[in-house]
């Protein structure tokens, strides 16, 4: 087949912590008398934690010093911790670990994709950290989803062409990122949010790779095999 690996993002992919980032930031927000909405949060999903202040203190239009810009950031990251202190593996989301042993089972590499600088910290208490051949994440990349380069750097790291790698986002910035890496991609949610993404699947127990091999055929690429 086409694909020769695929690439997860963490937060609301394997694990449904994309609720708690928003409940963290939402208690920030609040604090600062600033009106954010679910929809709003959207615009946050993948975005990197500074970037994601960034755009939530543009809604708020008060400008604020970088030591106060450092300070909230740490206050929403000690509250989205506390949030995620008593996960376990059995918050690994329904599906992902069948369709991971599926897909490792043909030989597809699997790497995460994550703009989080958690990933570490999750990827432990989820008892996975030794699922992946290859890990980028907040911690190892510059740049913040839609910039593509957390998948280029899973794909250099796994040694995989990048138009070989699938990536499964729930995201709109990470199908943005995905597709400007050349990689197919595979949205989580809501196909109205997650419009550009080749298909879009409710959850990951939605997904296996017979799935897989319809949608490159779907694309075009079983000629390129
Ligand atoms: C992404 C989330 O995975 O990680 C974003 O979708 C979050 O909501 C980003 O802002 C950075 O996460 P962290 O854990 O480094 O604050
Ligand atoms: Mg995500």
């Amino acid at each position: 087949m086409w694909t020769k690996a695929c690439i997860f993002d963490l937060d609301g992919v394997i694990v449904d912590t994309a609720r708690y980032h928003y409940l963290a930031w939402k208690r920030l927000t609040d604090d600062l008398g600033i009106i954010f909405t679910p929809e709003e949060n959207e615009r946050l999903k993948g975005v990197s934690r500074m970037a994601s202040l960034e755009i939530i203190l543009e809604l708020g239009g008060k400008i604020h010093s970088v030591s106060e810009k450092k300070e909230m950031a740490a206050l929403k990251n000690k509250w989205y911790l506390e949030y995620i202190s008593t996960m376990t593996p059995k918050d690994i989301l329904p599906g992902t670990l069948e369709l991971v042993n599926e897909l490792k089972f043909n030989k597809i590499k699997i790497a995460l994709g994550s703009a989080s600088r958690n990933t570490p910290l999750l990827l432990e208490r989820l008892e996975i950290a030794d699922m992946f051949d290859a890990v980028a994440d907040g911690n190892s990349v510059n740049k913040t989803k839609p910039d593509p380069e957390v998948f280029l750097k899973a794909a250099g790291m796994l040694g995989v062409e990048k138009a070989r790698c699938a990536v499964f986002e729930d995201a709109s910035a990470g199908v943005e990122a995905a597709l400007k890496a050349g990689m197919i991609c595979i949205g989580i949610g809501d196909r109205s949010v997650l419009k550009d993404a080749h298909m879009v699947i409710a959850g990951l127990y939605e997904m296996d790779l017979n799935k897989l091999v319809v949608l490159e055929k779907s694309l075009g690429y079983e000629k390129l095999v």
